[in-house]
């Protein structure tokens, strides 16, 4: 009788997918790919995911449907033309379904439902068996990056005090930029993203903020490609891409860093967290077709991603010296310095 690690082997045998040192028989994951390219399936799966995401968001104390029916009284199609550059192209790896979206990043639903989905599906990440849900799980995976940017910056003798300007590449509404300006106070952010529906939304929330806070946030959105940005070359301090890289072809992160590299003055930064496809969370994931397959139809660049040798490219792309940091169980932190 075969036992499922035999089964495991058998299948490594057959010229398989490398996903990380995890390799799979193509037929058992074409089979599973197909199932999850069949539409009933494929809606079943995302209608799953995305009431289990809800469902923990509700668990944690919060009100998604209340919070949504407030956000969809808001009036969007100003903020939309507010931020709106009708010159930006999308590239055409970004204009497919992500996260069980059928117009992925291009949509309210998807927009409104970020900081939310965000709290919900990131309240098991620094839990190594990912089980302890924690309400500022995503609070502390954010400072986490904070803190290692930081260590990784004194590890590399970079200039932290003289963080003054910064370009958040695939900022979305903007968690990952509120962070940097926690993380260096008294410093810019300019927030790049491609979808216009994120950043009309994190313009919104700013401006609720900067009402609570009867001061200005210096945060900007800027609406565009991170290959591509149009800002000025040699004007940041630091470039941080917080959890992009996975929604992403190689060769399009390719071309981000070395978009970040022109950015950056010399001696300054980039900046990466990403999932950590080394670590044992991940690991667990990859031995499982199933789950690896149901997590990839959502994620359609995570294999791209996986493949990815990050501090080759960013040397590749005319960094000097790279220093990588675990963030969280399943999160790593890259910091990439320009001579
Ligand atoms: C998973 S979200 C991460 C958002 C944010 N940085 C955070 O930490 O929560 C990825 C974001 O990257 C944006 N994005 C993907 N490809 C992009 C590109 N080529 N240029 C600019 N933004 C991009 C998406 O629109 C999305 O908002």
């Amino acid at each position: 009788m075969h036992t499922r690690r035999s089964l495991r082997r058998v299948a490594c045998k057959a010229q398989g997918v490398r996903t990380s040192g995890a390799e799979f028989n193509p037929l058992l994951m074409g089979a599973v790919e197909a199932l999850f390219k069949f539409p009933p399936f494929f809606d079943a799966a995302k209608k799953n995911a995305r009431s289990m995401i809800v469902k923990r968001y509700e668990s944690l104390g919060g009100d998604w449907e209340g919070a949504m029916r407030d956000l969809q009284a808001q009036d969007w199609e100003a903020r939309f033309k507010a931020v709106e550059d009708p010159a930006v192209t999308y590239p055409s790896y970004y204009t497919q379904p992500f996260h069980a979206y059928s117009k992925g990043n291009l949509c309210w639903e998807a927009a409104l439902e970020v900081t939310m989905a965000a709290q919900s599906v990131h309240a098991l990440v620094m839990d190594p068996r990912g089980k302890q849900l924690d309400p500022n799980g995503d609070a502390r995976l954010r400072s986490s990056y904070s803190a290692r940017i930081h260590e990784n910056m004194a590890e590399l003798g970079a200039d932290r005090s003289g963080v003054r300007r910064i370009v958040d590449l695939g900022c979305a509404s903007g968690l990952s930029s509120r962070e940097l300006l926690r993380a260096f106070p008294g410093a810019e952010v300019t927030g790049v993203d491609l979808s216009p529906y994120f950043l009309a939304v994190g313009r919104y929330e700013q401006e609720r903020r900067e009402a609570a806070g009867g001061r200005p946030e210096a945060l900007r959105w800027v609406h565009g490609a991170a290959e591509s940005t149009g800002l000025a070359a040699g004007g940041a301090d630091l470039v941080s891409m917080c959890l992009v890289a996975h929604e992403l072809p190689v060769e399009a992160t390719k071309a981000i860093m070395r978009e970040a590299h022109r950015l950056l003055r010399p001696g300054g930064v980039m900046c990466i967290m990403e999932m950590n496809p080394a670590s044992p969370v991940f690991q667990r994931i990859f031995s499982n077709p199933f789950a690896y397959t149901a997590f990839k139809s959502t994620e359609p660049w995570l294999q791209e991603y996986i493949s990815l040798d990050m501090p080759g490219a960013l040397r590749e792309a005319g960094f000097a010296q790279v220093v990588t940091r675990e963030s969280t169980p399943r999160h790593k932190t890259v910091t990439a310095l320009k001579q």
